[in-house]
């Protein structure tokens, strides 16, 4: 029997907004192998997540692929993948419904905070989940864009990644089974997907470099870094780029070698592939997990 085990492996997921978000479905995976999550979530989703958390009526949402055991985080933290360190935040800058729930946080809301939180409380890291992008203009075409979008949606999508593994490598250095980032990648990083605006493919392009990248620089350490490339799917970020996303999907299925959308289990199955020990020798790569879209030239 090869066996898929996570007992005892400490798995920070950021990019749960909801539940049905990617990031949701990661972190039930792998709580259903045996790890413990913790989450660390947008400031301004952590009401969302956690009444997700504890509804009746998200119960379904929650349960493990065994049908009895729910989804239990060891804990939610809030952080906004903009700021490296608390030096970062300047409160005047941000848009004033940002500024007053900001105004209300207590503690170390950045990158470099929530990781050190996570590692010093829990003795180390073993999988960190990068499950983020934003794009305030990405319902504009590239060639529409603004300067000043197409920089956050660069910060907070792709440089998060860098700023991540940054954070996390002392913590994540030399683990037993080694350790594992995972981020979430798009086939417009590669090809023109023209509605995919605001500078987002561009962010998945440089996520794409920055990953293998990474994976040199912490490949030392045992740690590698990964991405996968996932088809469309509708989250809430996927349905904000567009009010016929659901017209891709259709596309992307009847274009595929499978001939069908993807589901969100599936990228949390690879993802967990990615960080077990069955992919010890894989780092740097990109999984496509989009029933084989990528290889057509139609
Ligand atoms: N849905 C798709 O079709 C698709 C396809 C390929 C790749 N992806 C990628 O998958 C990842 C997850 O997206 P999703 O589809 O699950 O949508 P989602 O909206 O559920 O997840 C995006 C997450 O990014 C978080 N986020 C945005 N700005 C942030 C910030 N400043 N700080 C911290 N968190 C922030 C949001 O809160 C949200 O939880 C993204 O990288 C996305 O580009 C999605």
């Amino acid at each position: 029997m090869i066996p898929l085990d996570f007992s005892g492996k400490i798995a920070l997921v950021t990019g749960v907004g909801d539940n049905e978000s990617f990031a949701w479905f990661i972190s039930k995976a792998l709580q259903a192998a045996g790890a413990k999550v913790v989450l660390a979530c947008h400031p301004r989703m952590m009401g969302i997540v956690e009444s997700i958390l504890t509804r009746d009526m998200d119960r379904e949402s929650r349960l493990l692929p065994d049908g009895k055991t729910e989804f239990k985080p060891a804990k939610v933290l809030p952080c906004d993948a903009s700021f490296d360190t608390m030096a970062d935040v300047k409160l005047d800058e941000l848009p004033e419904a940002t500024k007053r729930a900001y105004a209300k946080l207590t503690g170390d809301y950045s990158i470099s905070g929530m990781i050190d939180a996570v590692g010093k409380e829990f003795g180390g890291i073993d999988i960190l989940i990068h499950s983020i992008a934003f794009g305030r203009e990405v319902t504009k075409p590239l060639i529409d864009t603004s300067r000043k979008a197409y920089h956050e949606a660069m910060g907070i999508s792709a440089y998060s990644l860098t700023s991540m593994v940054r954070a996390a490598a002392p913590y994540m250095a030399n683990r037993p089974d080694g350790a594992s980032v995972v981020g979430l990648t798009y086939v417009a990083g590669e090809r023109v997907v023209p509605h995919y605006g605001g500078g987002m493919a561009t962010c998945k392009a440089a996520l794409q470099i920055d990953a293998k990248q990474l994976a040199w620089f912490v490949g030392d350490k045992n740690i590698r870094v990964n991405l996968i490339s996932a088809g469309p799917y509708a989250s809430r970020a996927a349905r904000a780029i567009n009010k016929d996303f659901g017209k891709l999907i259709d596309h992307a299925a009847e274009h595929s070698p499978l001939r069908r959308p993807i589901g969100p289990e599936e990228v949390a199955n690879s993802t967990l592939y990615l960080c077990s020990p069955l992919a010890s020798a894989v780092t740097g790569q990109i999984l496509y997990v989009d029933c084989g879209y990528n290889i057509m030239g139609t």
